[in-house]
């Protein structure tokens, strides 16, 4: 086998720990996942009832152009079927767009921490990741747009951005595009953007619009429930959805899922709901944790970082103790945030379960780390 060299670079993507796992592997008969940025409950019932009735079609491919799904997307959006690409997840329409855009030392720009994948994409083609501290973990867009050379064909703006949470505005990435040369495509990866409850939320839809070097990618998987059917788009110039068309495998996204998305985009009111929630009890976590003097980073997603320095377990060890009380969060430290965890924002017992959990590791808490096992 004649693997290609890219690979020595590269590392398989990893996960959260999955419940079972991690059940098993402790002997735990309780234990709370909030390590994805998954949302806590199950998709809408209308979108269960959809992907019932779609079940009767497995048999068949599903439709290759998702153009059902495109048409309402495009409705939504007042656009054309053309401006809309479907991925198996937005991380697939990720991967195209690298596909599309990289060759062997192309730069792509984009911020330190930002989400994984991004480094993956430049590994894959053998393009250099240009990693631009963040600034208070929110996005150093002055510093971005001057990190952008002749090379540069890509630059991503992670919008809230994961892991850290933090938002800025779309004046700001506005500038951003508008300073970068019109053949370097701006990447704004909105997979939270549902999420963002803000005064002055905002999307890049508009700017996108106005700029056939903007991308704005979207998902499925997270405030609409449906991350285990891999569904995400992109509204782009129809140029980059042809060249995705060209790259991608046939029937990239699946019958069940396309059902799904279609039922799930009519229920707006049901989006706005989750969103309110999702804005309180983000709130109310943070509130917990500040009267234990926890410092957590201010958040406009369903995730955020919390500190945890200063237990009675090293930073480093505060993953795998929380993991031995059945408490799955996101370890800082591989996520380029060393000294904080990104914990989601489950539903309130969840919650309530990892701030107990945590505060066993409190020093001022007399239990064993270890002990608790249900
Ligand atoms: C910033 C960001 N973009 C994209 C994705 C990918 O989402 P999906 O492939 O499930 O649509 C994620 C998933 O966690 C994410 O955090």
């Amino acid at each position: 086998m004649r693997l290609i060299p890219q690979l020595d670079d590269m590392v398989a993507y990893e996960p959260g720990q999955p419940l079972e796992l991690v059940m098993r592997r402790f002997g735990l008969s309780e234990v709370v996942k909030l390590a994805s940025n998954e949302f806590p409950v199950p998709p809408f019932d209308e979108v269960r009832a959809a992907i019932v009735a779609a079940i009767e079609d497995l048999n068949r491919y599903p439709d290759g152009h998702c153009t059902d799904l495109r048409a309402a997307l495009a409705a939504h959006y007042g656009r054309v079927g053309e401006e809309i690409a479907v991925g198996n997840g937005s991380c697939e329409l990720l991967m195209l767009i690298g596909d599309a855009l990289l060759e062997p030392g192309d730069e792509c720009v984009f911020a330190d921490p930002s989400f994984v994948v991004y480094e993956d994409l430049c590994r894959r083609h053998g393009a250099k990741a240009v990693k631009v501290p963040t600034l208070q973990f929110a996005h150093d867009l002055e510093a971005m747009a001057r990190a952008v050379t002749p090379r540069t064909k890509l630059v991503v703006v992670c919008n809230p951005n994961n892991p850290t949470g933090t938002y800025v505005p779309v004046a700001a990435v506005a500038e951003l595009a508008q300073r970068v040369p019109d053949d370097v495509l701006v990447i704004v990866d909105e997979a939270y953007n549902e999420f963002v409850s803000a005064p002055d939320a905002q999307d890049a839809l508009a700017l996108q619009a106005a700029h056939s070097n903007v991308v704005v990618l979207r998902t499925f998987s997270k405030i609409y429930g449906l991350c285990g059917l891999r569904v995400g788009y992109g509204l782009c110039a129809p140029e980059l959805k042809l060249a995705i068309d060209k790259l991608r495998q046939p029937f990239n996204v699946n019958r069940l899922a396309q059902a799904a998305a279609i039922e799930a985009l009519k229920h707006q009111d049901q989006v706005k709901a989750r969103a309110r929630e999702n804005a309180a009890l983000r709130a109310y976590m943070v509130e917990r944790l500040a009267d234990r003097c926890r410092a957590t980073v201010p958040s406009e997603a369903n995730f955020m970082l919390v500190d945890v320095r200063g237990l009675r377990v090293p930073p480093e060890g505060a993953f795998e103790a929380l993991l031995r009380q059945g408490a799955i969060v996101r370890d800082g430290h591989s996520l380029g945030c060393p000294g904080w965890a990104r914990v989601s924002v489950g539903t309130r017992p969840e919650i309530d379960f990892f701030l107990e959990r945590l505060a066993l590791l409190e020093p001022g808490s007399t239990e064993a780390p270890e002990r608790r096992t249900s």
